[in-house]
């Protein structure tokens, strides 16, 4: 695992557009993407550049269920206003968050994610650990499935919503094994919310109860955090 420490975000974002760029250089063609307020300055910022996904498949981590991609809110909507309106992608993968039947759903996106293997994998984290929605206590060995939410997660993102009432109750998520395939990870955390639960990350300790506590375990995952040491995180 790399830790990267920055003091300012623009230089962690420029960052994290450099580790794109370069991953994209040696080869990758196969991104797992991210959504949640963490990622916004990173798509502008990709946007800015001259990158091309034209010969790419993205491979999104969520969505809520019961939103359509026309939703403002579901992951789907975002992924088109921040990034595939400017870049666009040969072609662009999200569970379908109004799918009839969510186990099909899940099981046909997993088939889908296991026909191309992903090159590079991007990741939030929740404050409770969550990595995509794999809530704490979710096994290591998960696939893509369906999730209901843990309160803490619908109230940290009811801020996009019009009132927490409408925050969905249950998702589709990629399972922790599904994201661990991935050839490399980035994983940014920003902001003092994320403070606590990057330090028990770093801690090492292998537990479901803290889902990216796995990371620690893949061969080439990088962390860039504008966190700096000596404020209780190693
Ligand atoms: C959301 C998403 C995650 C995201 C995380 C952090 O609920 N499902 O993929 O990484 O929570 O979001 P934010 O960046 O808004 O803090």
């Amino acid at each position: 695992m790399r830790l990267e420490r920055f003091a300012s975000k623009e230089d962690l974002y420029a960052r994290a557009v450099d580790i794109i760029v370069n991953a994209k250089n040696e080869g990758a063609t196969t991104f797992g993407l991210a959504t949640g307020g963490t990622m916004e300055p990173l798509y502008a910022e990709i946007c800015e550049t001259n990158i091309d996904f034209t010969n790419c498949i993205s491979f999104n981590l969520d969505e809520y269920v019961g939103l359509s991609a026309k939703h403002e809110q579901s992951y789907a909507f975002y992924m088109y206003k921040h990034l595939f309106h400017h870049k666009p992608f040969e072609k662009s993968y999200l569970p379908n968050g109004i799918a009839d039947n969510p186990t099909e759903e899940a099981a046909r996106y997993e088939s889908l994610l296991q026909q191309h293997s992903l090159d590079f994998q991007l990741l939030g984290i929740g404050q409770n650990g969550h990595i995509g929605f794999n809530e704490p206590g979710t096994s290591f060995d998960s696939l893509t499935h369906l999730v209901t939410l843990e309160e803490s997660t619908r109230q940290a993102n009811a801020r996009f919503f019009d009132s927490i009432d409408e925050v969905p109750t249950q998702a589709f998520t990629m399972g922790i094994q599904s994201i661990m395939r991935a050839k490399s990870i980035l994983l940014i955390a920003v902001g003092e919310d994320k403070r606590d639960v990057l330090e028990r990350v770093l801690a090492s300790k292998f537990t479901e109860e803290i889902p990216a506590s796995i990371l620690m375990k893949h061969p080439n995952v990088t962390i860039l955090t504008d966190l700096q040491k000596g404020e209780n995180v190693q």
